[in-house]
């Protein structure tokens, strides 16, 4: 009777103890052990002061940028202290050999420890040569060229003292009015992984340690894409599936491929900061996916976690952020002033400290910093490199194959040589600014080759009529950029001109700072007097080809239904002018396929092709189905979408199936003729769709793409092979599993690829 009262009196207190393991267990912050450091980092670890450990988890925005004194007045009097204290483990937008080794030599001679520094800039695409945006690039679907358009400006980059870029940003966007989808892959996952992991390659090449390859940064950990109704630092609200299956894709293929580090974003997921999130950084990064590099967090993101009201005050946000998983501190001041007391406190581990501070010096060792802190610093490298020629032929390349043909119905293109007169109009078709697009540090203002200058380099006659300004102010990456809204005054030259041209190329678009960080808009449309412009331009000559320069998706519906010829040429870099001239000439023909759906209206966004079907798809004859009363479901330009001056047929679609567990367990061939007059490429698509699951899954999925080059007339047989993971999808537990059943296969130059088979597979 005692020992079962015994035992009656003991199982709320066991409960109660096991209850207190567990809780406690979760408030522990779960440090994975970071593999294979070294002695030399394990020897500095035991060497280094609470304080010291501090710093290599700080950074600063560049107090020393430029050349002269050693700094010591003001705010970068206290920075030079803390550098010298060894305070300080990285520091963002200093670049230049000579404060880059400034800066270095005060770190590795003054300091105690002689730890180097990190030295990070946002490297987004191209530096002194600017290749086009990131969402240009995808346009391309060339991993080749966009690896080397990341080796590229690795080298240039490297050249100039920088070893860290903060890219490629793998956010998937499904929101063209998100200013940021120009830095990145586009909407879809499998291809923004492609896209992440071929710029990680060519950033990091081979050899990290190499003085011409940077350290990469996959960003924005996680959701930043899909700030709600695109205005930037928004608000983020997704459901898991989308979580697992859309946005975090492309992240683990950059960890698969070895990214040193990872950013996280300014938003919440589920109402957690994504900076003190520690299931994002933690259990998924650090843990499921084994990442071996660091996290950094953005901009101030851990002092944000204040306002978003996670956090009561800096020493509570830094004891969150660490705890959860951020490594290092950019631009908070949060760990710097308050991180040791924190740790003095037992409320931030010893071991979390550690396991930074060891990421860290990892990817220090890693970058071969330690051997030779100055080995981005040779000014013979900064003198020869940036701005290279052989990187013009590089940037000139990727540019071409970026480029989208969205219509050409009566064949006005390419033009001929003896057009008789052709009329350029439009304010960007003089712009040399715009085409460098947003995020382009390293670069000159002014140094795009503009449209005029290549139309001039192939000695190509027209007459130059300008129509309107696009902004009213010089402007630059900090401001708003003001648009002309009122000025018409060129109009009527640009009317006359029209009117006695035989074609007119009109060049409109976006400014070069009307996408990128902060520059959402609500209206897609041509900024300003365009639109206006355009118009009155067609009331006189319809026969117009229109050159759309753009950072994002525009709705280009009305242009769509009332001109025979549109490209879009995104915002292409150093090498801009030369790419267009080349297409609308033919001396290349476009290749470029949309990695974003293009909408007909802006109430139609987020539109996406890889939908789920919805329970009411219709069309039926009532009103309730899932539709727009005033406009149609279907987008202007499909995701995928892109012409070409040849034509391509698909046929012969055939799909095998082997036992699920062998490594290519589907084939899916296809025949692929080219039946135009002259050579073209084709990206090929595959696409699935798994019919029944127990999650749904979309309409459609691309699974697959190749590049086929062919000869008028030729025809090839392509393979696709799929690997059962492939055909998987993550559960919402962000388990990969795979599900028997019916699945569709499609092949096609587009979303829409309608050429089709089935397979049944146990
Ligand atoms: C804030 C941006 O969100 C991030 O992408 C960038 O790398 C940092 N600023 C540093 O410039």
């Amino acid at each position: 009777m005692n020992i079962l009262r015994t035992i009656t009196l003991a199982i709320p207190v066991i409960f109660t103890w096991l209850l207190m393991i567990n809780c406690s267990k979760k408030n522990t912050p779960v440090v994975q052990e970071t593999p294979n450091p070294t002695n030399r980092i394990e020897k500095l670890l035991q060497e280094m002061t609470l304080e010291e450990k501090i710093g290599q988890m700080t950074q600063y925005n560049g107090f020393w940028d430029a050349t002269g004194p050693v700094p010591n007045g003001g705010d970068a009097k206290w920075k030079y202290d803390h550098l010298r204290s060894g305070k300080v483990g990285a520091v963002l937008n200093v670049s230049g050999v000579e404060n880059v080794r400034k800066m270095q030599e005060v770190a590795v001679k003054e300091s105690r420890l002689g730890i180097p520094l990190l030295f990070g800039l946002d490297v987004i695409h191209g530096h002194k040569t600017v290749s086009p945006i990131p969402l240009a690039e995808s346009a391309s679907w060339d991993l080749e060229a966009i690896k080397e358009s990341a080796r590229m400006a690795a080298i240039e980059a490297s050249a100039r003292g920088i070893n860290w870029t903060f890219a490629p940003m793998v956010d998937i966007s499904r929101d063209a009015r998100w200013g940021r989808v120009m830095e990145g892959g586009g909407e879809d996952p499998y291809l923004g992984s492609q896209i992440g992991k071929a710029r990680v390659q060519g950033f990091q090449g081979a050899d990290l340690s190499a003085h011409n390859t940077i350290a990469a940064t996959a960003k924005h950990l996680a959701g930043y894409g899909f700030s709600e109704s695109g205005r930037d630092y928004n608000t983020v609200d997704v459901g898991t599936s989308t979580l697992y299956n859309v946005i975090l894709p492309p992240f683990k293929a950059c960890v698969d491929a070895g990214v040193s580090s990872v950013m996280n974003s300014f938003n919440t997921l589920n109402g957690i900061p994504a900076t003190g999130n520690h299931f994002l950084q933690r259990d998924l990064l650090n843990g499921r996916w084994d990442f071996n590099g660091f996290v950094v967090s953005d901009w101030g993101s851990i002092k944000e976690m204040i306002d978003h009201g996670h956090a009561a005050d800096l020493e509570d946000a830094t004891i969150k952020a660490a705890n959860a998983g951020s490594n290092m501190d950019m631009e908070s001041y949060a760990y710097v002033n308050h991180l040791k007391k924190a740790v003095e406190e037992g409320k931030v581990k010893m071991e979390v400290i550690d396991d930074a501070v060891r990421r860290i010096l990892n990817i220090k060792e890693q970058l071969g910093l330690f051997d030779d802190p100055y080995r981005y610093c040779d000014a013979a490298r900064e003198k020869e490199l940036p701005n290279h020629k052989d990187h013009h032929a590089t940037a000139l390349d990727i540019a071409r194959k970026s480029i989208v043909l969205l219509k050409n119905n009566k064949n006005n293109l390419p033009l001929s040589t003896s057009q008789k007169s052709i009329a350029v109009i439009g304010p960007l078709a003089s712009d040399k600014n715009s085409p460098l697009g947003s995020w382009r540090f390293g670069s000159d203002d002014n140094t795009a080759i503009s449209v005029l200058e290549g139309l001039d380099a192939q000695n190509i006659s027209y007459k130059y009529e300008k129509g309107a300004e696009l902004v009213t102010a010089k402007t630059s990456f900090l401001e708003e950029v003001k648009v002309n809204e009122t000025d018409k005054s060129g109009f009527d030259a640009a009317i006359k001109l029209a009117k006695e041209s035989e074609v007119v190329i009109m060049v409109l678009g976006e400014h070069g700072f009307q996408s990128g960080e902060g520059r959402s808009r609500t209206k897609l449309d041509f900024p300003g007097v365009q639109q206006e412009l355009l118009e009155a331009v067609h009331a006189v000559n319809p026969n117009i080809i229109l050159v759309v320069m753009s950072g994002r998706p525009l709705v280009l519906t009305w242009a769509e239904e009332n001109l025979p010829a549109i490209v879009q040429s995104w915002q292409l870099g150093t090498q801009s002018g030369h790419a267009i001239t080349d297409v609308l000439m033919g001396n290349y023909n476009p290749s470029g396929k949309l990695p974003m759906t293009f909408p007909r209206s802006v109430g139609q966004i987020p539109i996406y092709y890889n939908a789920l079907k919805t329970g009411r798809p219709g069309p039926i004859d009532l009103v309730f189905w899932s539709h727009y009363i005033d406009e149609s479901n279907a987008p202007l330009y499909p995701f995928g979408y892109g012409l070409s001056y040849t034509n391509f047929k698909y046929s012969n679609l055939k799909t095998t199936h082997q036992a699920v567990d062998q490594a290519n367990f589907v084939k899916v061939t296809v025949t692929l003729k080219n039946t135009g007059k002259r050579a073209g490429r084709e990206v090929a698509q595959l696409y699935i769709r798994d019919l029944v699951a127990s999650i749904a899954r979309p309409v459609k999925e691309l699974k697959g793409f190749q590049l086929v080059d062919l000869d008028a007339n030729e025809s090839k047989t392509i393979e696709f092979t799929l690997h059962k993971d492939d055909l998987s999808f993550y559960d919402n537990e962000g388990k990969l599993i795979f599900e028997p059943g019916k699945f569709e296969f499609f092949v096609g130059g587009d979303s829409n690829a309608s050429l089709q088979e089935s397979l049944v597979i146990e």
